[in-house]
């Protein structure tokens, strides 16, 4: 059957700690896997744009031997001239797999419903799914492990960051705090999903609005944007109801001594993170952008099946 990687919960709790490993094994040894020899083709789709996400499965495809197709979807017929499920079928007559960052999260679906090769969600509306690998993998190897530990995102908590951190934060055995303004609080039906999730891994999820009940003696602070990709006209104020919510010094200095900070990037320096903060010891944002590149290697091995 073949696998698709839509959504952070698309991989069981032991999937993800196996492509976690196998990341960890590959960043060691970064040029010894190439498990895409051939070589064979990686369509990397874009709808909207990107800097980490582009060049990170663009080398990382790469360096597995593989050959990557990344594609800005405009000068394409892709939902224009033609379905997106013919679309994804096609693709699959030439390509091994299929990265795509679009829209709405219908859009990937539509794609993967064609699709006879894995489809990877590159970031949608909804969820950011190969961000989270890259983050459970800093969070491993900065805590030294992900179950028990426990995670506070602040910010926009109705985006794809937040939501991606309930199901993928829960899938990993973490207790994942999320904190927002009235009006920017996460799905109901993600909500119940990362619940249902944690009482199987010992871990837990709560939603709140109070920033620093949030991150009090958190062991991972993470925020993003308060206006993500496709939001910039859509009337609401993203600046007033997030002030409250900026990972400044202070906020820091309630989560636990030694937490580590996180953010997706790009930043948006002043406004949901200072430079002190994001510059500062406590941050692996850095680390956290590297280890997109290694998580994704290990995301494709594990999708095509192969044998490392
Ligand atoms: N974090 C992330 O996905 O960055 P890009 O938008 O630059 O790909
Ligand atoms: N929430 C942000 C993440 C960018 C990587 C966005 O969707 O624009």
């Amino acid at each position: 059957m073949t696998r698709h990687f839509l959504r952070d919960d698309d991989l069981s709790p032991a999937e993800q700690s196996a492509v976690l490993d196998l990341a960890a094994r590959m960043k060691a040894d970064r040029f010894a896997y190439t498990p895409l020899a051939g070589p064979r083709s990686v369509a990397v789709l874009f709808d909207k744009q990107s800097l980490r996400t582009r060049i990170s499965f663009d080398a990382g495809i790469a360096e597995l031997g593989g050959h990557p197709l990344v594609v800005d979807t405009q000068v394409t017929h892709f939902g224009r001239g033609e379905t997106l499920g013919d679309a994804g079928r096609v693709l699959s007559r030439y390509v091994a797999a299929i990265v795509l960052r679009t829209h709405g999260d219908e859009r990937i679906a539509e794609v993967a419903a064609g699709a006879t090769v894995p489809v990877v969600n590159a970031l949608t509306d909804g969820f950011h799914p190969c961000q989270l690998l890259a983050d459970l993998l800093t969070v491993r190897e900065r805590c030294g492990g992900t179950a028990g530990r426990s995670l506070a995102y602040v910010g926009d908590a109705a985006n794809n960051m937040s939501h991606s951190y309930l199901l993928a934060g829960a899938t990993a055995g973490m207790h994942v705090r999320v904190a927002g303004p009235a009006g920017f609080q996460p799905a109901a039906e993600v909500v119940a999903r990362a619940e249902k999730i944690a009482a199987g891994t010992g871990g837990s999820v709560r939603v709140l609005t109070d920033p620093v009940a949030a991150v009090r003696d958190v062991d991972v602070i993470a925020t993003d944007t308060w206006t993500s990709m496709g939001q910039e006209t859509d009337g609401l104020d993203r600046t007033t109801p997030f002030l409250p919510y900026q990972v400044n010094k202070t906020l820091l200095g309630y989560a636990a001594a030694e937490a580590i900070v996180l953010h997706c990037l790009p930043a948006h320096r002043g406004e949901e993170i200072t430079d002190e903060v994001l510059d500062g010891p406590q941050s692996a944002v850095f680390d956290q952008a590297e280890n997109r590149l290694h998580a994704q290697k290990a995301l494709l091995t594990f999708l095509l099946g192969e044998k490392t």
